[in-house]
């Protein structure tokens, strides 16, 4: 929940059942949205004191469907109750604005690098729903790459948290893995992680400490580069770090080292979290829009589109 002065309440919970799984297993995770939304939107309501809030916000898209349609119907079965206004949320759109919930946040236009489970995008962010596609992964997404590596080492799911504590132990120089360069502002990251498999093959095989530290260098390396490049571009020097991948502590460190104007948000705003929902539609709505009832669900959904796929 948010409002004028920041976040007020920011409850998340977080499913552990796909780690029996190694991955998320979607009906599974369907299932357990429908198990814990009430209580969890309960406790979120706790400091409103049985007075309903002004609107409700909810993720339309992009993401599995099935987890997606438990929030959204939720959703907006609540301001259908309270009759308040509603607006479905671009997932997306809320990694890419969460920087500017920090007190010190970036102003339009800024850089956004969304770094998640399964985009890594580099956007220019020039006002509220009006983002710039510069740069994106041409094959696996930063933090696919993390829990492949997690999964080879056997370090269990998902692998980004893992290989980031295990990599503590480890030096970055170890193993000169590969930084893939497909040009422009792109990346890609499937040759790096083929590299670490057949490393891992090798009878002279690194320590685990030592792929894990190496790996993530060059995952920081590959992020950070396009990044000063994109700065270089485009003169913008304001920068925000977003998505789960952003929690990486090698990642935040280099971020905030370098010579550009750089928010990172807290760890537990840049994996997913319902306050960045909450701030993206709260913006949506100042801006005057709102959705109807019979809003769709998006499994594919630019945060540039509209929420409103036209019949
Ligand atoms: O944004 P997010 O929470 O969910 C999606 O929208 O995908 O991102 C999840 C991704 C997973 O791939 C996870 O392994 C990665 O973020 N991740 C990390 C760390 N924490 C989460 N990757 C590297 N280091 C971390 N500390
Ligand atoms: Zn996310």
């Amino acid at each position: 929940m948010v409002g004028p002065e920041g976040v007020v309440e920011d409850v998340v919970y977080s499913q552990s059942i796909h780690a029996d799984y190694g991955g998320v297993v979607p009906e599974l995770a369907a299932r357990a949205h429908v198990e814990k939304i009430v209580a969890v939107v309960r406790r979120a309501l706790d400091s409103l004191d049985g007075q309903p809030p002004d609107a409700v916000a909810a993720t339309a898209g992009p993401g599995l469907i099935g987890a997606v349609l438990v929030g959204l119907s939720f959703g907006k079965a609540l301001a259908a109750g309270w009759d308040v206004p509603f607006v479905g949320v671009n997932h997306l759109e809320g990694h890419l604005l969460s920087p500017t919930l920090e007190p010190d946040g970036p102003a339009f236009p800024y850089l956004c690098l969304v770094v998640s489970g399964g985009h890594t995008t580099l956007y220019m962010a020039h006002d509220v729903g009006r983002y710039e596609t510069l740069g994106q992964t041409v094959d696996d997404a930063a933090g696919e790459a993390f829990d492949k590596v997690g999964r080879m080492l056997e370090l269990g799911y998902p692998g980004g948290p893992v290989v980031d504590r295990t990599a503590a132990g480890g030096r970055g120089d170890a193993v000169p893995f590969p930084r893939p360069d497909p040009g422009g502002l792109d990346w890609s990251f499937s040759g790096l992680k083929t590299a670490v498999r057949q490393h891992l093959q090798r009878p002279d095989r690194a320590s685990t400490p030592d792929v894990c530290a190496s790996f993530q260098a060059a995952v920081v390396d590959c992020l950070a580069d396009r990044v000063l490049r994109a700065a270089k571009q485009t003169g913008v020097r304001r920068v925000g770090l977003a998505g789960g991948v952003a929690a990486n502590g090698a990642l935040r460190e280099r971020f905030a080292a370098l010579d550009l104007d750089v928010t990172v948000p807290p760890r537990h705003r840049c994996t997913d979290n319902g306050a960045m929902i909450a701030h993206a539609g709260r913006l949506r709505l100042l801006a005057g829009e709102r959705h109807p009832l019979s809003l769709g669900a998006r499994p594919r959904w630019s945060p540039s589109e509209p929420a409103e796929v036209p019949r």
